[in-house]
């Protein structure tokens, strides 16, 4: 087990981030994943689970604290919430807007650049979960525009996070995981849990070592901004 490649999951209690556990702990990966409440029945037995709720500053902090002996060759920051149903601008409370945006573009990204010194230099990969819904060229009509808005703001805040990367010579990857059948995507998503967590893995390994920032989805189609 020494010679297993590591990974940090942020969000993994249900739907995509659990699904990838599961893969990443069949190829024989080590993998420490985060919970806001308790550990899921399903998990893998052998997973280390850690408590985050991503929009705590002080249980980032404590995170970063309890694994600051660790590294990682890969660290996914998968959490994320749709927002309201109706994703009407005009109807949404300040403060419904505030938790989405908070949830979905800047606690991910706060996440991501305080444990990115836990990501090992070269091979190391940093990937966060947006959608190809953020895309104004993948998405022309803005079907979903305030979930779609979070996450193009995740898009461009995870952009910034380009200078730190580099330093490190790490790969930065903003990833699309196809319409998945999970509670945020319902149950005529084209994809399952295990379809859409197993082509995400296939890319975390494909990339490995390329540096730059990707936007990709499952499949390994590079989307466009
Ligand atoms: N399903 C799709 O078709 C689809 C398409 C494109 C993009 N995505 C993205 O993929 C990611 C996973 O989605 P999913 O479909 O698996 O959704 P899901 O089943 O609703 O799971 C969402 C996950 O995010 C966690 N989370 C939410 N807020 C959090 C917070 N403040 N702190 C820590 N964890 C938090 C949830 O934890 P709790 O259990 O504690 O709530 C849960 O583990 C999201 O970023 C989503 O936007 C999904």
């Amino acid at each position: 087990m020494t010679d297993s490649k590591k990974a940090l999951i942020i969000g993994a209690s249900r739907g995509i981030g659990l699904g990838v556990v599961d893969v990443l702990t069949k190829r024989g990966w080590q993998v420490t994943a985060t919970t806001r409440d308790a550990v899921p029945a399903k998990a893998p037995a052998s997973v280390e689970w850690v408590k985050l709720d991503i929009n705590k500053s002080e249980a980032r902090e404590a995170v970063k604290d309890a694994l600051s002996a660790s590294h990682f060759d890969l660290i996914f920051v998968n959490a994320g919430v749709f927002g309201p149903d109706h994703q009407d601008i005009h109807q949404a409370s300040d403060e419904e807007i505030i938790q989405l945006f908070l949830t979905n573009a800047i606690s991910p990204v706060r996440c991501a650049a305080q444990l990115l010194p836990l990501l090992n230099h070269r091979t190391g990969v940093l990937a966060l979960m947006t959608s190809e819904l953020s895309s104004l060229n993948e998405n022309e009509v803005a079907t979903y525009p305030l979930y779609s808005a979070s996450k193009a703001a995740l898009n461009m805040l995870t952009r910034g996070l380009q200078e730190q990367t580099e330093k490190q010579e790490v790969t930065l990857l903003s990833v699309h995981p196809g319409w998945v059948q999970t509670d945020m995507g319902g149950e005529s998503a084209t994809l399952t849990i295990e379809e859409s967590s197993t082509g995400i893995v296939d890319q975390f390994e494909a990339l490995s070592g390329k540096g730059g920032h990707h936007f990709v989805e499952y499949s390994g189609r590079k989307l466009r901004w």
